[in-house]
């Protein structure tokens, strides 16, 4: 932390997913693949997609709901909302004004999305910290809410089998005890192998002049293999620079909680850090890759199911589109969640 910073406390988290379940096998009705296929290269058995008139929006909602409960702040105290959703069902309003307006925050705060894919939540976890920190603002609501499965290009089954929906949030606040609760936090992006993983809008030219020869589909296009090795090359050291920089040792830490990509992207983690499987929260199996909000749904399951004890830290890392990847050091204090 630079000096003079106001330190961070980590208030309230909450998550949201679908009810629905879309399985391995279900997955089979629409294209040649199978449990076993997905299962030994992914870790996931089965995703959570919304339904219906279901979006992020609602998703967000209860996540928010939960971790501003838990925070034990006032709805009407939170003074600046930040999402970051990779997906958001509207470019405008913004799903950070709709969540203001549900949650009915009757006061004028900012409110505004910021997209760093998957890595998302970190970002915002770092702006967030920026912005408290130099005492800009006190109480901030961060949502990282995802609905992959709506630009999921279901007839490709190298990417739909990968996606879920959900949503995570976080309420930060300053800390009232001189203790911040991020230990260390580090953000980063290399745009120029962007191409990895892209979703190219629907878009249109002015009718008087003439058309782009293509048009963007709005689904996702990406090449595994490529996105793969980037993670395990790339995610396991700055790892390990996030722990040194936290002035902790991985053996002090006690849990990793990383992006839901892919279990053996999880395990090249672990294995650099070389934690025993009882430090690695990894919930893949059961909702896929949720995005951004992929961190708070393991954080809060782990500790729901007894697999995380608070009053413990924690090293998060997030990894996806841009390319961005990012990582932090956290206290995770009793009552949170
Ligand atoms: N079921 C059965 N076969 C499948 C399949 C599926 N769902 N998807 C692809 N295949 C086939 C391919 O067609 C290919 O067949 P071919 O050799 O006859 O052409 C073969 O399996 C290998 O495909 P490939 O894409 O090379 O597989 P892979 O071993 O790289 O695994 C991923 C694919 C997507 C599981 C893997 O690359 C991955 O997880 N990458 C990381 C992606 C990620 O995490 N993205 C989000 C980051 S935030």
């Amino acid at each position: 932390m630079a000096e003079n910073m106001i330190p961070l406390k980590i208030a309230g988290i909450g998550y949201c997913v679908p009810e629905t379940v879309v399985t391995n096998e279900d997955l089979t009705k629409l294209y040649e693949t199978s449990d076993e296929w997905i299962y030994t290269r992914t870790g996931i058995k089965e995703r959570r997609v919304v339904s219906g008139n279901e979006t992020a929006v609602d998703l967000g909602l209860k996540a928010a709901q939960n971790a501003i409960e838990k925070s034990g702040i006032d709805v009407n105290d939170i003074d600046c909302i930040i999402s970051a959703a990779s997906v958001p069902p509207q470019l405008y309003p913004t799903l950070a004004c709709t969540l203001q307006a549900k949650l009915g925050i009757t006061k004028t705060i900012p409110a505004f999305d910021m997209t760093a894919a998957c890595t998302g939540l970190i970002y915002a976890l770092q702006v967030a910290r920026g912005f408290i920190g130099a005492g800009i603002y006190k109480n901030i609501l961060i949502v990282a809410a995802d609905n992959n499965t709506k630009i999921t290009n279901w007839e490709d089954r190298g990417t739909s089998i990968l996606f879920g929906d959900g949503a995570g949030a976080m309420v930060v606040t300053p800390s009232d005890d001189g203790i911040d609760d991020i230990l260390s936090i580090k953000i980063s992006a290399d745009g120029s192998i962007g191409q990895m993983i892209q979703t190219n809008m629907p878009s249109q030219c002015c009718p008087l002049v003439k058309q782009a020869d293509e048009v963007g589909t709005g689904k996702i296009i990406m090449n595994g293999k490529d996105v793969y090795k980037f993670a395990v090359t790339t995610v396991p050291k700055y790892v390990e620079e996030c722990i040194e920089a936290s002035g902790k040792t991985a053996e002090e830490i006690d849990y990793l909680i990383p992006h839901q990509a892919n279990q053996r992207i999880i395990e090249a983690i672990q294995n650099r850090l070389k934690y025993t499987d009882d430090k690695v929260i990894s919930n893949i199996k059961y909702y896929g890759n949720t995005s951004a909000a992929s961190i708070p749904i393991a954080l809060v399951e782990g500790v729901e199911q007894g697999k995380i004890k608070l009053g413990s830290t924690a090293v998060l890392c997030g990894f996806g589109a841009g390319m961005t990847w990012g990582g932090a050091v956290v206290r995770l204090r009793e009552g949170i969640c």
